[in-house]
């Protein structure tokens, strides 16, 4: 009984993985944020006016890609802009891991199909328009993880649903347009309440 005890805690030390393995691997980087635009590259499945196709290539740093904005002081993703590009396509699970993201305005293109709850990790978005896609699915509950918003403009999509509650919590809130979608039902009083909201519209929905 007590040599079992005293080698026990001996055994669980000789089975832990050494320091630093682990934490190499869990720190992102620019390369992150490049395997993340890749990805969604091949989910784009039409780009007539081949923006992306020639230009977002490896042989040039990411940061010089068309679209793509860098902030100076971490060399990480911190705005996309890919309005009126044409392009059709679908949203990967990896933009979830472009964890500097700031600005996203997508908007006047051909995106569809839902949006992947890995973007709900985006905690640092203050910017994000889809305005005039064809995303659908239900109205994303984990929107209520972007507590820096200031703007959400999701109008003229196919999103069904209510407006959660959760956007109650996005205190910085100051345009929130959800025009021309297939939603139900008012916005909520906790959204209303919002001491920032300066500009809410809902037209167009059931
Ligand atoms: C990013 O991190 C990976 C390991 O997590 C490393 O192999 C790679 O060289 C790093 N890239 C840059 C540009 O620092
Ligand atoms: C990609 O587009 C940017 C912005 O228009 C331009 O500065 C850059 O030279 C282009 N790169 C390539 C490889 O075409
Ligand atoms: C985004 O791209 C559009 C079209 O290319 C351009 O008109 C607009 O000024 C850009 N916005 C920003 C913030 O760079
Ligand atoms: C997006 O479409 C609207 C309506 O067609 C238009 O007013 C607006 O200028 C477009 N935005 C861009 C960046 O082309
Ligand atoms: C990024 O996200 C994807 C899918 O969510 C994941 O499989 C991948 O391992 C993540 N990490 C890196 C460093 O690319
Ligand atoms: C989306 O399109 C509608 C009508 O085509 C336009 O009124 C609206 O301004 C557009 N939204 C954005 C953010 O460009
Ligand atoms: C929404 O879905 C309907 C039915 O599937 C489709 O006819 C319509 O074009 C879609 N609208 C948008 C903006 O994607
Ligand atoms: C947001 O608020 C709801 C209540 O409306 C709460 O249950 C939720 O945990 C909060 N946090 C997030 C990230 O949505
Ligand atoms: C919203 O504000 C009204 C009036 O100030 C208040 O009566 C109500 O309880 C508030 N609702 C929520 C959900 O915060």
């Amino acid at each position: 009984m007590g040599k079992i005890g005293f080698l026990f805690p001996l055994m669980v030390l000789l089975l832990l993985p050494p320091f630093g393995a682990t934490l190499s691997a869990g720190s992102p980087n620019i390369s992150t944020d490049q395997l993340a635009l890749l990805v969604l590259k091949s989910h784009v499945t039409y780009d007539p006016r081949n923006f992306l196709a020639s230009n977002w290539s490896t042989s040039a740093s990411v940061c010089n890609w068309i679209g793509v904005t860098c902030g100076s002081r971490h060399q990480r993703v911190t705005a996309l802009n890919f309005s009126a590009m044409s392009l059709t396509g679908s949203f990967p699970p990896h933009l979830g891991n472009l964890s500097f993201l700031a600005w996203l305005d997508i908007h006047n293109n051909s995106f569809q199909g839902s949006l992947p709850i890995e973007l709900a990790n985006l905690r640092r978005l203050k910017y994000l328009n889809f305005a005039n896609n064809s995303f659908s699915g239900e109205f994303p509950s984990w929107f209520g993880s972007f507590t820096q918003l200031q703007s959400l403009y999701l109008d003229g999509n196919n999103f069904t649903g209510v407006i959660p509650s959760t956007l109650g919590n996005l205190s910085k809130l100051e345009i929130l347009i959800l025009d021309y979608n297939n939603l139900k039902g008012p916005i909520p009083a906790a959204v209303g309440n919002l001491s920032n909201l300066k500009w809410s519209s809902t037209v167009g929905n059931i």
